[in-house]
């Protein structure tokens, strides 16, 4: 089965019931996507694909071949951190960094969403073409990750210093 995975074309074999959290971390060595609740409730497993934030641990990695696939270890370019993880350093937005490249992510996700105008359940107005991500708008799109730590409010300010544009 082939995959495109941080912007590399990766064929591999294996049982077609494996989740896509599993083919990365035990398949794959792609060990900075994190194993929290595999049940699709904390986070931690968060990855991109095609832009898009998903739960991998829910995911069956068979339904994504062919597609974009981007976990933490892509963030980067040419030994240079994205401007999130950089932020995340500045702000204090973790301890001990287990639910870190599930945030880094889900939030990476989360802004493109915001830009297309995808309203969340704290959005006031419905039929608006733009969201500005407000302290409430950024927690809420952001409630489905935790962090055991309570790193909440580093997290919060370096989302909101790296997007400070629509981020207020
Ligand atoms: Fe996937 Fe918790 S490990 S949501
Ligand atoms: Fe420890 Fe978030 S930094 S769980």
């Amino acid at each position: 089965m082939r995959f495109t995975i941080n912007g590399r074309d990766v064929e591999t074999a294996f049982d077609p019931r494996v989740s896509l959290l599993d083919l990365l971390r035990d398949h794959l060595d792609l060990t900075g996507t994190k194993k929290g609740c595999n049940q699709g409730a904390c986070g931690a497993c968060t990855v991109l694909v095609d832009g898009e934030r998903i739960n991998s641990c829910l995911a069956l990695a068979v339904q994504y071949q062919g597609r974009a696939i981007t976990t933490v270890e892509g963030l980067e370019a040419d030994g240079v951190l994205h401007d999130l993880q950089r932020a995340f350093i500045e702000h204090d937005g973790f301890q001990c960094g287990y639910c870190t490249p599930g945030q880094l992510c889900s939030a990476i996700g989360m802004v493109a969403e915001t830009r297309r105008g995808m309203p969340s359940v704290v959005t006031a107005d419905l039929a608006a073409d733009t969201v500005t991500l407000d302290h409430d708008e950024l927690r809420e799109r952001m409630s489905g990750n935790l962090c055991r730590c309570g790193a909440y409010n580093g997290i919060v300010d370096a989302i909101a210093a790296t997007y400070a544009g629509e981020a207020a």
